[in-house]
């Protein structure tokens, strides 16, 4: 029988996985014991008050990594609104970068900046460089619809098309006029495969996509990524709508297309950055404060402020 009654609260932590990497959980409000604690009096976001000119904390230890996407001086308006400040950092290929940060700090606008998403909203002004593997993105005469094909972008809410599973997947391949049915739907296995949904979808490819649970379908987003074999992968957020089950499945699939792909993801969860990133930038205020391997931005970071934000003592 069915006890009646309210059923007991469930803590939201207790239905996410355990942490990887052995990081100290974000949700405390302490830091841990081994936590080495910054030395220099928080006074940067003073300094950002008084609009003074920032300089970003680059942990050494990334400057040797082979970059797949290269962000010089870049500095973005929205008309009058100042939104991106002078961000320099080097994206590695084959990892996962996390970008983190309080809501409105930018963190959206740098990764649509990738794919130049936002020449399409007026009055934006760009300032700086973005170089993907040496080619610069913002130079005249860039092609940009070449340019979006070698970068794959995934939102928050899953977003596929209103046509088949099959045909969302192989959608970048219709595109480009591909039409061997044994390509299309090899690319279609291999491209489910590494999202983890082939199992669960195999036996009906021709349904609407739009049936799939939200999980599925964002695995299905991130599959039609793939199948355009992008140089780098932008993910924003790619879990807020999704339930801690579904969450988990995403993060081990980040998990998995880690060394094949390099992956830049924005998100709000310290947990999932602690857990599924190889290196994390923690942006404030359009500025990018420090940027670092993410053992060592979670456990030593070099600032006062990004050990205030990753243990949740703000923000
Ligand atoms: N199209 C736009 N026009 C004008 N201002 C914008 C536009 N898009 C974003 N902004 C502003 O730019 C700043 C950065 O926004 P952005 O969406 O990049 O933040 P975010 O870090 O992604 O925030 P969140 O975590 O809430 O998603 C905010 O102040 C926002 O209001
Ligand atoms: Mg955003």
């Amino acid at each position: 029988m069915i006890p009646a009654g309210p059923s007991p609260a469930i803590d939201g932590d207790m239905l996410l996985p355990a942490p990887r990497r052995g990081l100290p959980s974000p949700t405390m409000q302490h830091p841990s014991p081994e936590r080495s604690t910054p030395s220099r009096p928080a006074k940067v976001f003073e300094a950002i008050a008084r609009n003074e000119p920032h300089v970003t904390e680059t942990h050494l230890s990334l400057q040797g990594d082979d970059a797949v996407l290269e962000v010089e001086q870049f500095q973005l308006h929205y008309g009058a609104m100042h939104a991106l400040h002078n961000i320099s950092m080097r994206i590695p290929r084959g990892k996962v970068t996390a970008l983190i940060g309080p809501s409105g700090c930018g963190k959206s606008t740098l990764l649509r900046s990738v794919n130049r998403m936002n020449d399409l909203i007026d009055n934006v002004r760009i300032g700086g460089s973005m170089r993907l593997n040496g080619d610069p993105i913002y130079a005249p005469g860039v092609d940009v619809i070449e340019l979006r094909k070698r970068i794959g972008m995934v939102f928050q809410k899953p977003n596929p098309f209103p046509m088949s599973i099959f045909e969302n997947v192989i959608y970048s391949l219709r595109i480009d006029g591909e039409s061997d049915k044994r390509v299309l739907a090899q690319t279609c296995e291999e491209s489910l495969r590494a999202a983890g949904l082939w199992e669960e979808v195999k036996d009906r490819l021709q349904d609407s996509a739009l049936r799939l649970s939200g999980g599925q379908q964002q695995r299905l987003c991130i599959a039609r990524a793939i199948a355009a074999e992008p140089e780098v992968l932008l993910l924003d957020e790619p879990c807020s709508a999704l339930d801690p089950i579904a969450t988990g499945r995403i993060e081990d699939l980040i998990e998995e297309l880690k060394g094949e792909y390099s992956i830049l993801m924005v998100t709000h969860n310290m947990q999932q950055a602690s857990r599924t990133s190889d290196c994390t930038a923690f942006m404030y205020l359009g500025r990018l404060i420090e940027y670092g391997p993410t053992d060592d931005i979670f456990l030593q970071p070099h600032l006062r402020e990004t050990e205030d934000y990753v243990t949740g003592r703000f923000g």
